[in-house]
């Protein structure tokens, strides 16, 4: 791992806006930018579209770690496309579906260190910026700075209300809310790399915040980590 790049971890729960602020940051800043839920995403598709049971834990550890996914950036600072043995997923990835399958393979131990290979390896010169639930905790722990995004989650589905209609997806904002609850509630309570804050992460509430307002102290945080002295 090249420990001299330097990591932005922002982590949070879905809808807390950590995927947003971390794109905007990473073209700001021209850093490289890892979407690690994204990793567990197509791996739950991938389980889908290879009938893999998701209790057949074996499998799915072996799954993870043949899983042959490339991330290639948009020109336009828009979500880098997903390709999944060179063909990308599009549509399918970022369904309410595709983050409950998510969840389930990322409570697997072996999954999560079959993962963690291919997450180091994108930690590459000038810097990362890297987006889930573990990445001060576990991933980088040695990161520049941690940052742990958070809002209500009333407040997170009428978010996903919003980015899933805009997207063209047909959704139901009350189920929105069971899901992202039920999704917290697994996350929260899996054994490893649970969802819950680093000891040294500086937590932020967006509840109250719009992403321009969250870009700018988490820019500002970072700016304070980077002087000399
Ligand atoms: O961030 P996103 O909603 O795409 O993540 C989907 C799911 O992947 C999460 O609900 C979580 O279970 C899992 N995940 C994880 N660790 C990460 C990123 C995502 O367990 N670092």
């Amino acid at each position: 791992m090249n420990s001299k790049v330097p990591v932005l971890a922002i982590d949070g729960p879905s809808g807390s806006g950590k995927g947003t602020v971390g794109q905007i940051l990473a073209q700001r800043l021209g850093w490289h930018f890892l979407d690690s839920g994204a990793l567990y995403r197509a791996l739950g598709v991938a389980a889908i579209r290879e009938r893999v049971s998701l209790d057949d834990k074996p499998t799915l550890a072996r799954l993870a770690t043949s899983m042959d996914i490339h991330f290639v950036p948009r020109t336009d600072g828009g979500a880098a496309a997903v390709l999944l043995h060179g063909e990308e997923i599009g549509d399918p990835l970022r369904t309410e579906e595709s983050g409950r399958l998510a969840s389930i393979v990322a409570a697997i131990p072996e999954v999560r260190q079959a993962l963690l290979q291919k997450q180091h390896s994108l930690r590459q010169p000038p810097g990362l910026v890297a987006d889930g639930r573990d990445m001060g905790s576990t991933v980088f722990p040695d990161a520049i700075l941690k940052v742990y995004l958070t809002a209500s989650p009333e407040v997170r589905a009428q978010r996903r209300y919003k980015q899933l209609i805009e997207k063209g997806f047909d959704v139901n904002l009350p189920r929105l809310l069971d899901e992202i609850r039920e999704r917290d509630a697994r996350d929260a309570g899996r054994v490893v790399s649970p969802l819950k804050p680093a000891e040294d992460a500086c937590i932020l509430d967006t509840s109250q915040l719009d992403i321009s307002g969250v870009v700018e102290r988490v820019h500002g945080l970072l700016q304070e980590r980077q002087r000399p002295g």
